[in-house]
């Protein structure tokens, strides 16, 4: 089968490899129908986060038909399509009883301290072979699948897989409700839905931040009250908007390849710390494959976590689902401490959100649809990395068709 193969930081290929098989009783073979392209497979090909083992196939966002099931998987049948979510967990160990499937005790073959599972994730995280390809194995598949109704396409379903429920989670556990002030950094495909997400839960104020146009009009047109960092200094537009008083909830929806401002007035700021994030990317990613304006990083690993700090009102709350390498060791502790803050974070529990936001999908509350700017065919899936990878305007999620 066709597989988009991870061979190197800056260097991935479409290649032919064999087809998975059922290598335990509760695996399933799912025929991928679509999938789709994370800001989160960026950092893995630009080297930022964790070590990536030559041969693994990438891809943890997917929907598909299951064409195989091993004799220990009673509630799926060959034929039903369903979604997998990003994160693998078992279903019976303690944290998968406390609902916190993220932190899965047996499903990484790794061993239970060895943290999240995901497909086409670094060594650390399986690796499991992922589903930016024909066909992928999925573990444990009782409970790692999620049947599809009928009625909702794959177009609908593909971003139930990772970012939608990534986005809630991020919002869920900072408590966002009615009456609330949030700020979501970063408007990409998580961002978009954490708007989404607090709009659903009643938030009253939402601000959005970023420097790229497109994205931050698919914001306004959610309702967001939107700044570019590029032309205003964000804190100083939220303490003026909320009359001093900052943001009740922070979600940053951002993750350690952060930019830090190349103009206007926030951009003193950011530079007064150049040093140190020169510093922090080196810690976190001591090999990069820069190819002229491709595989680039971001230029400042803690920009987004320092901003939320400072946006956050005094004991406010910080919600980090932003990806952030174990590596990285930056965080203003300090500031945070003596404002109070409540810091929530964390990999997306995905079996505990996907049933919830289906349904709202099903019942037409969210169409998840507006987030998809492109779609391309697998064969096409290097040129779509590539386009991703240089931020270019109007390019917010990339559909993957086998
Ligand atoms: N916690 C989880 O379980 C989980 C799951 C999925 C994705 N993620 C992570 O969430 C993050 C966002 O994912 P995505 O697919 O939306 O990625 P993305 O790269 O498309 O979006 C990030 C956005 O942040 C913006 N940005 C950069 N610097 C900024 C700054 N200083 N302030 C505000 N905005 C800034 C970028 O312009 C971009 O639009 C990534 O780090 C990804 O790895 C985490
Ligand atoms: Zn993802
Ligand atoms: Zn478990």
């Amino acid at each position: 089968m066709k597989a988009l193969v991870f061979n190197g930081v800056g260097d991935i290929r479409l290649e032919e490899v064999d087809l998975p098989k059922i290598l335990n009783d509760n695996d399933a073979i799912v025929r991928v129908t679509l999938s789709a392209i994370c800001g989160t497979d960026l950092h893995l090909v630009r080297g930022t986060v964790g070590q990536m083992q030559k041969g693994t196939i990438l891809g943890h966002e997917a929907v598909g038909v299951i064409e195989q099931i091993g004799k220990a998987v009673r509630n799926f049948t060959v034929g039903d399509r369903v979604i997998i979510p990003s994160t693998v967990a078992c279903g019976f160990c303690p944290s998968c009883r406390k609902s916190n499937f993220s932190q899965c005790l047996e499903s990484n073959p790794n061993g239970p301290e060895a943290g999240t599972t995901f497909f086409g994730g670094p060594k650390s995280s399986g690796p499991l072979q992922g589903c930016q390809a024909e066909y992928v194995r999925v573990p444990f598949a009782s409970v790692n699948l999620v049947k599809l109704p009928e009625e909702v396409s794959d177009h609908e379903a593909i971003l139930l897989s990772d970012i939608f429920p990534t986005a809630y989670f991020g919002a869920d556990i900072a408590k966002v409700g009615p009456g609330k002030v949030v700020v979501v950094l970063g408007c990409g495909p998580v961002g978009q839905f954490a708007i989404t997400s607090c709009k659903l839960l009643g938030a009253s104020r939402i601000f959005a931040i970023d420097n790229i146009g497109s994205r931050l009009d698919l914001a306004r047109k959610q309702g967001a009250e939107c700044i570019n960092f590029n032309e205003e200094d964000p804190t100083e537009i939220i303490k003026e908007l909320t009359k001093g008083t900052l943001a009740d909830i922070v979600i940053d929806a951002v993750g350690v390849e952060a930019e830090k401002p190349s103009s206007g007035p926030a951009k003193k700021e950011g530079e007064k710390l150049k040093k140190e994030f020169q510093q922090e990317l080196e810690s976190i990613a001591p090999k990069l494959n820069v190819q002229g304006k491709q595989w680039k990083p971001g230029d400042a690993p803690s920009q987004a976590l320092r901003a939320a700090v400072g946006m956050a009102a005094p004991g406010g709350t910080i919600s980090i689902i932003g990806y952030y390498p174990p590596e990285l060791d930056a965080f203003p502790i300090g500031q945070a401490m003596n404002k109070n803050l409540n810091i929530v974070m964390g990999n997306c529990p995905h079996k505990k959100y996907i049933p919830l936001l289906l349904e709202k999908v099903r019942i037409g509350v969210v169409d998840p649809t507006t987030i998809l700017s492109q779609e391309r065919t697998l064969e096409e899936i290097v040129e779509a990395y590539k386009h991703f990878d240089l931020r270019e305007e109007g390019w917010i999620k990339v559909a993957i068709k086998p």
